[in-house]
This record gives C-alpha cells, structure tokens and sequence, in this order.
C-alpha cells in the first residue's frame, strides 16, 4: 500500500524548485551553514509527534540520522515511515489540519523555524516516490529543471550539470544519444533514475527515497543500489523500503517504526547500525519483523 499524497506530489517540491534567480545565484544555500561531517548528525529529532487533524501518526520519536550514510526505515504499512520522510522535508505542510511538535534539526537549525523557506528547504532535502513522477518534458529539460530555477542559463553549464547528474544516477549511458526524447518515453526504472538525477541536480544534502524500488524492474533496483552506494559519501540518504533483504544490503543504520493497534500512535521501536538490528535485535518486536512473523 502506498499514500496518495506520495504519488503525485506537487510539481513545485519535486526538483528542488528555489527561489527565483534574482534572488540568488547558484550555491548560495549552502553558504549559510556547515554541512555535518560523516558520522555526525544530520538530521536531528527529538520528541516528535505528528498528526493529521485528530489523528496522532507518530508519537515521541527521537531518532538522530547520521551524516553521508544510507538509514532504512522499515516497518509494517501504515506504522507512519511515509509521515516521518514528509516531516523531514515539510511536504506535510501541504495537507490542511496536519501538526507537528518536538524538535527536528537540519544540521543544528530547525526545519521548522520561522526564517526557514520550504521551497529551499526541499531543495537541500529531496525526494523521491515509489512512482516515477518525471516532467512531460525532454530527458534533458527534467535534469536542467531545478539549475534553470536556481539562475545558472549558459548552455555549456546546463549541459556539463546534466550529464553529471544523469552519470550519479547510472542512467547516463542509456540516454545520452536521446537526450531531447520526452522522459515520460523511459521505462519505469530509467523514469526512476531519471528522477533521482533531477534531484541531485540541485546538489541536496539529504535524499528521501519512499520505496523508490518497489515499482521497477530488477536491473533498475541494482543501478539504485549502485548508485545509492556512490553518492553517500556526499548525501545523507534515508530510503523507506519493505524488502528486509534490501535494507540490510544498502543501509547503514536501520530504524524500525511500528504502530501496534490500529488507530493508536506509531513509535520508533529500535533504531542502530543496521548490522546489529538485523543481527541481534534488542526488542523482541524487531526481531518478529525482520524474521517475517508479521507485517
Ligand atoms: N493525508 C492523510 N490524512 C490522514 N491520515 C493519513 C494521511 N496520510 C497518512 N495517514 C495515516 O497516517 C498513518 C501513517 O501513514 P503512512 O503513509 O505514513 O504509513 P507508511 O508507514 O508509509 O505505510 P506504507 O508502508 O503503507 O507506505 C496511517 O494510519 C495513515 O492512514
Ligand atoms: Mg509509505
């Protein structure tokens, strides 16, 4: 089961969509804070909870996510991993009579603080859906989106940004001679790439997966995989999925949410190093999860 509202989200938060070019040039984001180091915390959160007008999804959750590493968030559907991912990048201001309290920090500041822009917001921290969601636009044009957005028009700029970020995304060898073919023309898994190269093409710090996997072929899940692997020495990585075997093969710390009752708050029943979750899990609810006794 997955949520509507991580189907088809708003055009303007998909690219990493900045301000307008007058009011910035390209990097300047990055000017007004210090990127956390590897292994120290990214994204800090203390005593969240979350709601949906009456209805309490997450409860106290404090969780600290490490810097330049991949975090898998596993549990059963509808334990609140989708929730959790929109808090991070303020997509959930979007949905009317939603709440949020406790704190969640974004390299020491918070993402909720009254000077933070959203739209800046998610472009440091973006994300990507179970659903390819390419622009009816050219290979190209999807790639050079956010850049564009960001002020930076010379061609020869636009087209070194865009063959990197189709390079990251382990999708440059198959578009290259195509590059003016309409994105939505790709297969499923090459849209997914597609899609993930959009995103780093405005350099965010932290990339949201939502089972970015489970609509696509398995040669595409592999270059994820692959690709996913190379770009977490430079960006922070939290990928929801529902297969255990991928989440012990690509993450580095694993936390494993879970709603008990039905229409009772979820809350972060174990959090560490995926290696030791998977191992020698220290609550007994992990352990009948990842072993496949429920969910
Ligand atoms: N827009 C919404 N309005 C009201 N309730 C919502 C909304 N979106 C999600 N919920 C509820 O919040 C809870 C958590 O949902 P969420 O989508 O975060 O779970 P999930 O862990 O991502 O599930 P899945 O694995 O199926 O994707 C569920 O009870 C869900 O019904
Ligand atoms: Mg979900």
């Amino acid at each position: 089961m997955t949520d509507a509202a991580g189907a088809t989200p708003p055009v303007a938060t998909e690219a990493g969509a900045a301000a307008p070019a007058a009011e910035r040039g390209p990097g300047e984001a990055h000017r007004h804070h210090v990127h956390a180091a590897v292994g120290e915390t990214k994204v800090h959160v203390q005593g969240l909870n979350f709601w949906y007008g009456d209805f309490n999804a997450l409860t106290d959750i404090t969780v600290d996510i490490k810097s330049r590493a991949v975090t898998a968030f596993i549990g059963p559907s509808g334990c609140g991993k989708s929730t959790f991912l929109r808090c991070m990048n303020r997509m959930n201001d979007l949905i009317p009579g939603t709440r949020v309290e406790g704190t969640m920090l974004l390299d020491g500041a918070d993402i909720y603080g009254p000077g933070v822009d959203p739209v800046d917001l998610r472009r440091r921290v973006g994300m990507i859906f179970q659903q390819p969601n390419p622009f009816p636009q050219s290979i190209y044009d999807n790639v050079a989106y956010g850049p564009r957005l960001q002020g930076l028009k010379r061609k020869a700029d636009l087209d070194a940004i865009v063959e990197e970020s189709l390079r990251r995304a382990n999708l440059w060898k198959e578009v290259k001679d195509i590059l003016g073919r309409g994105g939505l023309t790709l297969s499923g898994g090459q849209q997914q790439r597609l899609c993930i190269a959009r995103v780093l093409a405005v350099q965010p710090e932290v990339l949201l997966m939502d089972e970015p996997c489970s609509a696509i072929d398995p040669t595409s899940v592999q270059k994820i995989e692959d690709l996913m692997a190379e770009i977490k020495d430079e960006v922070t990585i939290v990928i929801v999925t529902h297969n255990m075997q991928q989440a012990a093969r690509v993450s580095d710390f694993t936390a494993f949410f879970l709603q008990e009752v039905a229409g009772e708050p979820a809350v972060l029943v174990e959090y560490g190093r995926t290696s030791e979750i998977f191992t020698s899990p220290s609550d007994k609810r992990t352990e009948d999860y990842i072993t496949g006794r429920f969910g």
